[in-house]
C-alpha cells in the first residue's frame, strides 16, 4: 500500500465517528491555522474568480481553448476537474462517462467501448476514460454540452483535445509568466472512492504533477476540492496546499454514505460539521443556494449563517456556479422569460459578495471579473 493508501485506512476510522463526537474534531496545526488566516486575509480583500471548467460559456469547456480564455478574460484560477485514463494519466473531464462532452460516439472503432457501470451507487450507460488510454483519448474531440443552451459554441465542436492535467498546469504557469500574474489552478478530484476501486486512485498523480510544477507549497496558487470528505483528509497528511471541501444542498459524500456513515451535505454546514470539516480543509464551496437560499416564488434574500459560522471555523468559502443565462439563476436576478437569455450576472454577483464569499466559481469569468472590481471600487470609495 502506498503512503496515500495507509492515510486513507486511517482516515476511514476518524469518519467512522459520529459528527457530533468530541474524539471526531481534529484541531489544526498551528502553521495551518496561520496559512489559513494569511489566506483569508488576502481572499477576503480580493475575492476570487475561478474560472469553472475554464470558461464554458464561451467555448466548449475543459478544454484548452476555455482555461486559456477564462485566463484572457481575467479569472484568478482555473479550474481543472479530473479523472484518470486507463493509463493513469489525469485528464480534465466532468465525469469520467465522456458522451456528453466529447464526439466519443462517432468513433466506430470505440463502439464496442460502450458499457454500463456504477458510479458512486448510480448505473451510468456510455463510454469511460478508465476504459481509454491517453493516446486512445487524444484520437476524441471535446463538444459544447449544453447545444440548447450555448449554440454559438458549437461551432468550436471537433476543434480541441481532451487536456491532461499536466497540460493545464503548463498553461497557468506559461500565462503567469507571460502576464506578469499569478494563475491559479484549482483541480477537483472526481469520484476519488471510484477510482480507488479500480486501482487508478487520483491523489497520487495529482501530488505528483504538483510536486513536479513546484506548486506543494502553502502559498502556491492551488486550491484542491473534493464532494468526498476521505480522500481530503488524505491529502491534508500529504500536501501543503489549501483544501476545499465541496458541499451540494442535497445528499451526502459518497465516501460517507458507502460506509453505512449517516452525515449528510447539510450536516457539514451546522457549526459542529464546519469545526470537522476545518480540521482538514481550509475552505468550503457550497452550492450558491446555501448562501443565499432561494423563497417558494425562486427569490434569494437574507443570506444563511454559512458564511459567518465557516469564517467563525476559519474557513473561507467559494460558491459555485455563477452563469449568465436566466435559468441557473434565483427569479429576482432573470430578465425576460426566456431560460437561456442572460439576465443580470452582474447583480448576482455583487449579491453574493455582499453576503461576504471569499470566491466565487463562473462559467462567464469575465462578467464575475468585472462585477467584482466594480463592487471592490464602489467599497472603497465606501470607506474613503
Ligand atoms: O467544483 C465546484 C463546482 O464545479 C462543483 O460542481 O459539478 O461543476 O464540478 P461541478
Ligand atoms: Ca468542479
Amino acid at each position: 500500500m502506498n503512503s496515500l493508501g495507509n492515510l486513507r485506512a486511517g482516515a476511514a476510522v476518524v469518519a467512522a465517528t459520529a459528527l457530533t463526537s468530541a474524539a471526531f474534531v481534529v484541531p489544526a496545526s498551528a502553521a495551518d491555522q496561520a496559512a489559513a488566516g494569511q489566506r483569508a486575509d488576502a481572499h477576503r480583500a480580493a475575492p476570487l474568480v475561478i474560472g469553472h471548467r475554464g470558461a464554458p460559456g464561451y467555448r466548449p469547456e475543459h478544454t484548452l481553448a476555455s482555461y486559456r480564455l477564462a485566463i484572457e478574460k481575467g479569472a484568478d484560477y482555473i479550474e481543472p476537474d479530473l479523472v484518470s485514463t486507463k493509463d493513469h494519466v489525469l485528464v480534465a473531464r466532468h465525469e469520467n462517462e465522456i458522451s456528453g462532452t466529447t464526439d466519443v460516439a462517432d468513433h466506430p472503432e470505440f463502439a464496442d467501448r460502450k458499457t454500463t457501470k456504477t458510479i458512486d451507487g448510480k448505473q451510468v450507460t456510455g463510454w469511460f476514460t478508465e476504459d481509454f488510454t491517453l493516446a486512445e483519448l487524444k484520437t476524441l474531440r471535446a463538444k459544447e454540452r449544453l447545444p440548447q443552451v450555448r449554440p454559438d459554441n458549437t461551432k468550436y465542436d471537433g476543434k480541441f483535445q481532451v487536456p491532461t492535467f499536466e497540460q493545464v498546469l503548463d498553461l497557468a504557469a506559461k500565462e503567469s509568466r507571460r502576464r506578469g500574474r499569478p494563475i491559479g489552478v484549482y483541480p477537483e478530484t472526481k469520484h476519488p472512492s471510484y477510482f480507488d476501486s479500480i486501482g487508478l486512485s487520483l491523489e497520487e498523480p495529482l501530488v505528483a504533477a504538483l510536486r513536479r510544477h513546484h506548486l506543494d507549497r502553502p502559498h502556491a496558487p492551488v486550491f484542491i476540492q473534493s464532494f468526498e470528505t476521505r480522500n481530503l483528509q488524505e491529502l491534508n497528511r500529504e500536501v501543503s496546499v489549501p483544501l476545499v471541501q465541496l458541499i451540494d444542498s442535497s445528499g451526502a459524500p459518497y465516501d460517507l454514505a458507502s460506509a453505512g456513515d449517516k452525515r449528510t451535505y447539510a450536516d457539514l454546514t451546522t457549526p459542529a460539521g464546519l469545526r470537522y470539516v476545518a480540521s482538514y480543509a481550509d475552505a468550503v464551496g457550497p452550492s450558491k443556494d446555501l448562501v443565499l437560499p432561494r423563497d417558494d416564488q425562486g427569490r434569494t434574500g437574507k443570506p444563511s449563517d454559512l458564511v459567518h459560522d465557516a469564517h467563525a471555523e476559519g474557513l473561507d468559502v467559494h460558491i459555485w456556479t455563477l452563469r449568465a443565462e436566466n435559468q441557473f439563476m434565483a427569479t429576482n436576478f432573470r430578465i425576460g422569460d426566456d431560460p437561456n437569455a442572460h439576465g443580470d450576472m452582474a447583480a448576482e454577483t455583487k449579491a453574493f459578495l455582499d453576503a461576504g464569499v471569499d470566491g466565487m466559481f463562473s462559467d462567464f469569468p469575465d462578467l464575475a471579473v468585472q462585477a467584482r472590481d466594480e463592487w471592490l471600487r464602489d467599497r472603497a470609495e465606501r470607506a474613503s
